[in-house]
């Protein structure tokens, strides 16, 4: 053994007896089975643990220079764009992280209802992931308004008031959240607050919770089966391979490829401006500076958020349309108890899983659309049409998927 490695081990082994170093590595990499038939839905989980990392790094930098006040924040971010070295690339970065960080988790939660992934014993981990999703959308909503432009300014006037149409409590609500009249300084600040330290902090937190929860239960696989029920005489599951090095080498192909696209649009188009759109990952009015007597001409929120815009529009009370968007985002929090079947993987389903998953995702993607556009009465009846669907994926679960015609499911995993 060559010097250098020596000293290596000796460090190790000196860390090892005083921290569980060794113990960790084992129980969650080298010697964590994994099932061995891993497909490309299975890359979101470490791409999500990417983009976090590249949210946190990147977040970091940017408060260097970053001015949390309604007098300097949005020249402080056009300092960074122009004045700071690598700033333009470092602003972007966290940008664009923002909008792929809820590709992959819509991706990320998608292979779990392909693949039954909630389903007992995973409850508490999809609750764990339900928490990161609805801490995500704070975080994100917070860091919207730092740059200060128009549209941060008027989609945080709106989203707040929406808060007002609560009974009883609503104004003193909105009120207590802007702390002041209208979204100000004050409001700025205490944004800044937490999107920097409090919610990065608790998303943290809870990601090391979701993976213990994980590695507790072990992971599903697209054929839905527990590959704890067939060990060989050491206890090691047949179907299962180490997750260190065949997954983490796996990942980091994955990681390789994601990278390329990530910055495929960091540098050619980080405003992703699609036709139709005034900029989807950053808006146009965006590079106005916040003006509170001027509203813009079409206030829309990012494009993650507009499947519950959409449905928030198509209610005509605006109690209502409150009411539908915050059950629209929570209902997932029940699937695993709305769903009556015994089969996970949508592989082994009946056709009405199948059915409903696909209009599912065709709701979600077309009232996405919808909540881009300007309301027209067209639009608002197609809105309600698919708020509908929406909502019967999830209403109607604990029926057709008590009644649906499963195959059977195969004992071993099969590719
Ligand atoms: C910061 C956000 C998140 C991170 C970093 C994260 C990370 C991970 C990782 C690394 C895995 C294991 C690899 C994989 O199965 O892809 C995983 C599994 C899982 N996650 Fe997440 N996750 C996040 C958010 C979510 C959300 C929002 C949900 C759902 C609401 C969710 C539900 C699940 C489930 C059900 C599994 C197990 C899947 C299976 O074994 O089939 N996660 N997560």
């Amino acid at each position: 053994m060559s010097g250098p490695i020596k000293i290596l081990i000796g460090l190790r082994d000196w860390v090892d007896a005083r921290f569980p170093l060794m113990r960790i590595w084992n129980e969650h990499l080298a010697k964590y089975y994994a099932p061995k038939n891993f497909n490309f839905w299975y890359f979101f989980g470490a791409f999500a643990l990417l983009v976090l990392g590249i949210q946190v790094i990147t977040g970091i930098w940017l408060t260097m220079n970053y001015k949390p006040s309604a007098e300097e924040a949005f020249a402080s971010v056009e300092y960074i764009m122009r004045d700071t070295e690598w700033g333009w690339l470092i602003r972007y970065m966290h940008s664009t992280g923002a909008s792929a960080f809820f590709i992959v988790i819509y991706l990320h939660m998608f292979r779990a209802l392909l693949y039954g992934s909630y389903k007992k014993p995973r409850e508490l981990l999809w609750l764990s992931g339900m928490a990161l999703y609805l801490l995500l959308m704070g975080e994100a909503f917070f860091g919207y308004l730092l740059p200060w432009g128009q549209m941060s300014y008027w989609g945080a006037q709106v989203i707040i008031s929406l808060f007002g149409a609560l009974p009883i409590i609503g104004d003193d609500l909105s009120l207590w959240i802007r702390g002041d009249f209208v979204v100000s300084d004050v409001t700025l600040n205490r944004f800044f607050s937490l999107h920097v330290i409090a919610f990065p902090l608790l998303i943290l937190g809870l990601v090391g919770f979701h993976i213990l929860a994980l590695h507790e239960v072990g992971s599903n696989n697209p054929d839905g089966i527990e590959i704890k029920n067939n060990k060989d005489e050491k206890g090691v599951p047949l179907d299962g391979i180490p997750f260190h090095p065949y997954y983490t080498v796996k990942d980091l192909m994955g990681a390789a490829v994601f990278l390329i696209f990530f910055f495929a649009v960091v540098f050619f188009a980080p405003e992703m401006k699609v036709p139709g759109t005034q900029g989807l990952f950053l808006e146009s009015a965006n590079f106005i500076q916040a003006n509170p007597l001027q509203t813009p001409e079409h206030i829309a929120p990012v494009w993650y958020f507009t499947p519950f815009y959409a449905i928030l529009r198509a209610v005509p009370s605006q109690l209502g349309g409150v009411i539908a968007m915050g059950l629209a985002v929570n209902l997932f929090l029940l699937l695993p108890w709305l769903d009556r079947s015994p089969v996970r993987s949508s592989r082994y389903r009946g056709r009405n899983y199948r059915v409903a998953l696909t209009l599912f995702v065709i709701s979600f993607l077309s009232l996405g659309w919808l909540g881009l556009q300007v309301v027209t009465p067209l639009y608002t009846w197609l809105a309600r049409f698919f708020s509908v669907v929406y909502f019967s994926f999830f209403l109607l679960m604990p029926f057709y998927t008590a009644y649906d015609k499963d195959k059977a499911v195969p004992d071993r995993v099969t590719d």
